[in-house]
């Protein structure tokens, strides 16, 4: 009988070894990049206790009331797989008092999350962030420094059509008043609204603002305007916020209707989008969230960071090329029997040891079919280990591009190919 496949979940993708280059690289590129800013790399857990997200990211919110993957632990403790790293940077923190270490503790991540959203380009239910957070700032100059990171690295992995919107949502006294403001205004629009939108108007007004569809953005024309709100410490924040920005040449659109989909933001939001994705257009986010490690239970400290999802990323650089790409091969040892084989494995070790790339047949193939497959790889060299060469405790060298070949002693393998590759 024959048994299915089983397949990946939904939501959830392979990286295949012709797209992992691509993600290695942007791995590679932001760790050089966020290390030139002084961040430290910081590594949680992939599973937290459900408190952390409920009291953290907010219970109103999309993520906490719909999309976590939660379950009840045999302990009966209510655990949740990761749907985001500031809460879980945050505990970290506390937990581990960094912030005696240094008076702002700069930490960066490059992370897998899990969020139970509807499938489609660009949203997965498994999906990846790097992103940075600095705790123990209040001020602008910090605001300005991350977002001008974030804008400069994606610039810099060759991303165009980026815009970068910002805002201001106040501190938590002007979001209090604005959301009265803003439900006061939208009540009596109620029964026009979508499903999602009237829940929210329970659970998380500013989130309305949020809304895609074209009848709801038209009723929210006159909506009340946020930055009308802000006590007049938030405005200054937010000014020299802006200037900062503009002193630094990073281009950036004011958008008062902003609304983040976490709750711990306060002050300054941003948000990078690019016109190259559909829907899903957002590739980074982020903001100050001065409130969050009080709420966990930490001394009141502020705090701004930002993640971008590397899928997304991806997509925007155009579709990743599922490249031919092997493996670098530089040698290739062909051996004929059961004698070389033992001489090769071990010639093998050594080669590799001294920093070659070394190719071998673990199939007991044909001395044809192995030369064939060391010009696939594209080796440089094939190292033939044939009965005669035994027997001479020598091997032939074969240099694959011109055919030339020689026989050499084995003892003196290693000093012949760091000549050649000028090792
Ligand atoms: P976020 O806006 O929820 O913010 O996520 C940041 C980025 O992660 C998004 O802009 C998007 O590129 C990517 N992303 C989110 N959900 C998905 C998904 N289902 N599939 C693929 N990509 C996704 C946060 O997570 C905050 N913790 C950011 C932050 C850090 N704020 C302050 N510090």
């Amino acid at each position: 009988m024959t048994k299915n496949i089983i397949r990946s979940v939904k939501g959830t993708k392979d990286i295949l070894p012709g797209e992992s280059s691509e993600w290695q690289k942007i791995e590679k590129s932001f760790r050089n990049f966020i290390h030139r800013y002084g961040y430290r790399e910081i590594r949680t857990p992939v599973f937290e206790k459900t408190e952390l997200f409920a009291r953290g990211v907010g219970e109103g919110t999309d993520i906490v009331t719909k999309e976590m993957y939660t379950w009840e632990d045999r302990n009966g403790d209510s655990l949740t797989l990761k749907p985001e790293l500031t809460a879980p940077v945050v505990r970290a923190y506390i937990q581990h008092n960094l912030g005696t270490e240094l008076p702002l503790t700069k930490l960066y991540y490059f992370d897998s999350l899990f969020r139970r959203e509807r499938p489609q380009k660009g949203r997965q239910r498994q999906f990846h962030q790097f992103g940075i957070e600095a705790i123990g700032s209040p001020f602008p100059e910090l605001d300005a420094e991350i977002i001008s990171a974030a804008y400069l690295f994606l610039s810099d992995l060759g991303l165009s059509k980026l815009k970068l919107k910002i805002n201001s949502i106040g501190s938590n006294i002007a979001r209090e008043m604005y959301s009265r403001e803003l439900v006061n205004f939208i009540k009596p629009l109620r029964n026009k609204l979508s499903k999602i939108s009237q829940k929210r108007l329970e659970t998380n007004p500013l989130r309305i603002l949020d809304t895609k569809i074209p009848e709801e953005i038209d009723l929210l024309k006159n909506a009340p305007d946020i930055t009308k709100y802000l006590t007049n410490e938030d405005q200054e924040h937010f000014q020299d916020v802006v200037k900062l920005l503009e002193i630094m040449e990073i281009p950036f659109i004011l958008d008062s209707r902003m609304v983040r989909g976490l709750d711990y933001y306060s002050r300054t939001t941003f948000e990078i989008t690019s016109d190259s994705l559909g829907g899903q257009d957002a590739l980074c986010g982020g903001g100050r969230y001065d409130s969050l490690v009080e709420s966990l239970g930490g001394k009141p400290t502020p705090a701004m960071g930002f993640a971008a999802g590397v899928e997304r990323i991806l997509i925007a650089l155009g579709e990743t090329q599922i490249s031919n790409y092997t493996n670098r091969t530089d040698i290739f040892i062909i051996t004929m029997s059961k004698d070389s084989l033992e001489m090769g494995i071990s010639l093998s070790n050594i080669l590799r040891k001294e920093g070659f790339y070394i190719g071998m047949d673990s199939l007991r193939r044909s001395v044809k079919s192995q030369f064939r497959e060391a010009n696939k790889l594209r080796a440089q060299y094939a190292l033939i280990l044939g009965e005669e060469e035994m027997k001479q405790n020598k091997v032939t060298v074969k240099q694959m591009s011109s055919s030339d070949q020689s026989m050499i002693d084995i003892n003196s393998i290693s000093s012949f190919f760091k000549k050649s590759f000028s090792l």
